[in-house]
């Protein structure tokens, strides 16, 4: 509890038995037996029966160095003793200096000189004196057990010399409270139906609320870092009037998350090493009839100015079951709802940011699901400009700046561009997302107006996330080992 590591309880006279008690006494002098008594004596501040009063004052202790002349003798004297009388054989400065050691006969040597405690004898020294009061000891010795000294110069000294320092230590005034008592009473802490139903209530004496007491951590909810950035991307797109698409079919229908958007049915993204294909059941019919129509015409022959894939286009293929590849199966349903809802075709935007699943071998950056962040813009005669100012003004409100496109293919897009961004830490271009302006073959068998254009785009919700945390493994991030607590601790995010 203090410094010089010593509690005091001084009982003043009203206290009975103060008087053989005496003055202050230390009462423990490890940390542990000091927090023990404190402990003790709030309790019983706490039941009223005493009060306590802290007081603070200064004392002296001694240093390491201040301990060890305590013990052994101050330099002066040591080089002293080690000396022959008068009569004797004198010692060379370099024979003190092995007996009392380099410091000690350095600082020693000097001062016994100045006492007149030794004298020079040819080349050497011997005692000049047969005994020396070594007073620096017994000022030292006097500290050590008052914490103080009358001579205040002689104090001021000797801290300069290093020898003691100043602490403060405190002591507790103890006086009879208000309960005051020599037996303990147990108090209540909480007021029970047993109290109340047996009458005890009335006599029993109830311990007092502690309003300073800190009280037990709570453990409130806490958003997975992903959660939080999600959070993040979605108020970028409302304050960008974007609205949210459903995005709660983790299953879909190879018909919504590939055929729709003219993926072709031999597309190797199908295969069995990229998608997960449902077992039980293996197919869905839940696509409207008319359209699907329309979709298979469109792969088969063509429409709409294209000539289409030219293959049998298999309905068996396309019901089939998977686990969604991309949010591009929303999207393509949302689009599809839009074109058909009543009183036609209106301009929107859209987003959503869900989970998505690939058939990928798991390694540092690549898990068999995340997180995809889409969005779509349809409205009449959009352009690929449109889409690339869009980019500029999306990405700057997540504060990626330097962005770059590069042509890229997507069976459902045409143009199709991938982001780049420039990345100062790893001082090279990222391609940090994937956009594209929607194909008329995808569009218009929807039922979407020729001059609809869409744009979209999508980038995973991991990336942007493991850069803001500085994680590098994705499984730091996701997975059995991460640390349960991991959430917790994570900082909120702000783009
Ligand atoms: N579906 C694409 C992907 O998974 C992203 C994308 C969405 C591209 C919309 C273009 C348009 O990478």
């Amino acid at each position: 509890i203090t410094d010089s590591r010593t509690l005091s309880l001084q009982l003043p006279a009203n206290v009975e038995g103060a008087q053989s008690l005496g003055a202050p006494r230390v009462i423990g002098s490890g940390a542990d037996e000091q927090n023990a008594v404190k402990g003790a004596l709030d309790s019983l501040v706490a039941r009223e029966m005493v009060t306590s009063e802290q007081v603070t004052v200064d004392v002296h202790g001694l240093t390491a160095e201040g301990n060890a002349i305590a013990q052994n003798g101050s330099h002066e004297y040591l080089v002293w003793s080690a000396l022959p009388p008068l009569d004797g054989t004198p010692l060379t400065a370099q024979e003190i200096q092995a007996k009392v050691g380099k410091d000690v006969a350095k600082v020693g040597q000097g001062n016994a000189m100045k006492n007149k405690w030794v004298t020079k004898k040819g080349d050497g020294f011997v005692k000049a004196v047969d005994t020396v009061v070594d007073s620096t000891k017994e000022a030292l010795l006097a500290i050590q057990s008052t914490g103080a000294h009358a001579d205040e110069k002689l104090l001021g000294d000797l801290r300069k010399r290093k020898l003691v320092e100043k602490k403060k230590s405190f002591y507790f005034k103890v006086a009879k409270g208000a309960k005051f008592s020599t037996t303990i009473e147990k108090v209540e802490t909480d007021l029970t139906v047993e109290l109340l139903n047996s009458g005890a209530w009335e006599k029993a004496s109830f311990k007092k609320y502690n309003f300073d007491a800190e009280g037990a951590p709570t453990n409130g909810g806490a958003l997975h870092p992903l959660m939080k950035v999600r959070e993040e991307f979605r108020n970028i797109f409302f304050e960008m009037g974007f609205t949210e698409m459903p995005t709660n079919r983790f299953v879909e229908s190879s018909f919504w998350n590939f055929d729709s958007l003219f993926v072709p049915q031999q597309h190797p993204a199908r295969e069995m090493q990229d998608t997960f294909y449902l077992k039980d059941p293996v197919t869905s019919t839940g696509f409207p009839q008319d359209y699907y129509e329309r979709v298979k015409t469109v792969h088969q022959t063509g429409g709409f100015g294209s000539t289409g894939y030219i293959y049998p286009f298999s309905k068996e293929e396309t019901s089939r079951l998977v686990l969604r590849t991309h949010t591009t199966s929303v999207s393509s349903a949302m689009l599809y709802e839009i074109a058909n809802q009543p009183g036609g075709f209106k301009p929107a935007k859209m987003f959503s940011i869900d989970r998505v699943f690939r058939n990928e071998s798991v390694d540092a950056t690549h898990l068999a699901e995340f997180h995809q962040v889409e969005g779509v813009v349809a409205d009449r005669n959009l352009t690929l400009a449109d889409l690339i100012g869009f980019m500029e003004v999306f990405f700057a409100k997540m504060g990626v700046t330097n962005l770059r496109f590069k042509p890229a293919y997507n069976p459902y897009t045409e143009p199709s561009l991938e982001i780049f961004s420039y990345h100062e830490g790893l001082k090279k271009w990222v391609e940090i997302g994937n956009s594209g302006m929607f194909r008329p073959e995808m569009l218009e068998p929807m039922g979407l107006p020729a001059d609809v254009r869409v744009h979209g785009w999508g980038l995973s919700l991991e990336r942007p996330t493991m850069i803001r945390y500085g994680i590098s493994n994705i499984r730091d991030l996701l997975g059995h080992k991460v640390p349960i607590d991991m959430t917790e601790r994570s900082a909120a995010v702000r783009f």
